[in-house]
């Protein structure tokens, strides 16, 4: 952030000196456009770094190094209400680290900050007396002339407050400090309330993949092992007989499916492993491919014809894994020689094709019984993204795998609109 700000504000009236001999109403007009401008320089610099992207931990870092400077606070922190009658404290600067942890949570019915978190408006009190007093330990080491407490709002709803150590009264720096603070409270809570949301989007994707690895496992390793389990049981019953040709056999069966169940869990694990690398799906893609060729010997040729490739971070992952299962299917299923990836786009609307030139299959839109669920869980990612698939096969055929949908993703009608 490289623009620059005027005086602090509780400089302004000797800059204004300046003006006097003008008349002092020209003066007066001057010192408030001046005023007037600092508050906005204020406002732009608090909304410029509120509206950086990072962490939550990064956004009220930069806030708080940004506000402190500009209205020249001894220290300063940020409290959110907690929704069982308490603010816990979430962000300070200039405060000491045993201050922070007695203050970290503080009953809103007792002091400034808790009232201006229930009823709003600022609140102000001279020096930290009354704050001193809860927690047992000045809050500074030398007490500051005003603290001040200013709700921290979403729309209608209080999120919490802010709260500044000054050296001079808010009444001495200017009447538009007031709205300044309750605005900056509203840029704040803005900025808030959109990393909250997005934290919840990320926690229910990852959260969705994990339903998706719970169905993996059950669907193949946990029908293995009920598999094995039945064989052991049938291969010590033989024991018990005596019957040692059937127990040979059950042993070779039972040590065939060990070795498949643990070529599933392989899979699986260097599957959920591998991650969308942070340059983009074709980058990921490429990855893959590589990877692949590299570990089948089979020859893969990967096209991306799309000269923007604006999907949305959960449809990258879809996409993503549902070329990597098809690959998987490839390298076990096809005997495959030759596999072709192309990604194209006509506007909104994208096509992945995957093909094989090996064995191919019979009807891929049969549901596959028991332990097969790859296909199905391409068919549920598809869903979600949400798109189509059409797999074509046949016999001696190789295998063609069309996904088609639309990035970002068509809007839904909204069915009603709240508030
Ligand atoms: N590219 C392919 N070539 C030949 N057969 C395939 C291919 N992809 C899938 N199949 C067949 O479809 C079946 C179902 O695949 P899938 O649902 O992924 O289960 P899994 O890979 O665990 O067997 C496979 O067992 C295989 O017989
Ligand atoms: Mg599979």
């Amino acid at each position: 952030m490289s623009k620059p700000t005027g005086p602090k504000p509780g400089a302004i009236t000797d800059d204004a000196a300046s003006t006097a001999h003008e008349g002092p109403r020209a003066h007066i007009q001057t010192v408030r456009l001046a005023r007037k401008t600092q508050s906005l320089d204020i406002l732009y610099e608090v909304a410029t770094c509120l509206s950086q992207p990072g962490s939550l931990e990064q956004l009220l870092d930069g806030f708080l190094d940004t506000f402190i400077e500009l209205v020249d606070a001894r220290a300063a922190s940020v409290r959110l209400v907690t929704g069982d009658g308490h603010t816990r404290l979430i962000a300070s600067r200039g405060l000491s680290e045993e201050v922070v942890e007695r203050d970290r949570l503080m009953q809103t019915g007792r002091c400034q900050c808790g009232w201006a978190s229930t009823e709003g408006g600022i609140r102000t009190q001279s020096g930290t007396g009354e704050c001193a007093r809860l927690i047992g330990r000045p809050m500074l080491e030398r007490d500051c002339e005003e603290f001040v407490a200013v709700p921290v709002q979403y729309q209608d709803r209080i999120l919490g407050v802010y709260n500044l150590f000054l050296d001079r009264p808010l009444a001495v720096m200017g009447e538009d400090m007031h709205d300044l603070l309750i605005s900056v409270g509203r840029h704040l809570g803005l900025a808030l309330e959109k990393a909250r949301l997005e934290s919840d989007a990320r926690r229910l994707a990852i959260m969705e993949e994990r339903n998706l690895i719970g169905n993996e496992l059950h669907d193949s390793l946990a029908q293995s092992l009920i598999g094995m389990r039945l064989r052991l049981k049938i291969l010590s019953e033989a024991l018990a007989r005596k019957d040692f040709g059937a127990a040979r056999y059950e042993a070779n069966g039972l040590r065939r499916a060990l070795t498949d169940a643990n070529a599933d869990l392989r899979d699986l694990l260097t599957n959920y492993r591998l991650k969308i690398d942070d340059s983009g799906l074709a980058q990921s893609v490429a990855n893959l491919v590589e990877r692949f060729g590299r570990e089948t010997g089979i020859a893969v040729f990967f096209q991306n014809d799309c000269r923007v490739l604006e999907l949305t971070p959960a449809q990258e992952i879809q996409v993503f894994y549902i070329i990597q299962e098809a690959l998987t299917n490839i390298r076990k299923h096809s005997g495959a020689r030759n596999v072709r990836i192309l990604l194209n786009n006509e506007g909104d609307l994208y096509t992945v094709l995957i093909e094989d030139d090996g064995l191919g299959m019979g009807d891929p839109d049969e549901p596959m019984p028991g332990e097969h669920a790859g296909l199905a869980i391409m068919r549920e990612r598809t869903e979600k993204l949400p798109g189509q698939i059409v797999i074509e096969s046949e016999p001696g055929e190789g295998t063609r795998i069309v996904l088609i949908f639309n990035a970002p993703p068509a809007a839904v009608p909204a069915v009603a609109e709240r508030g």
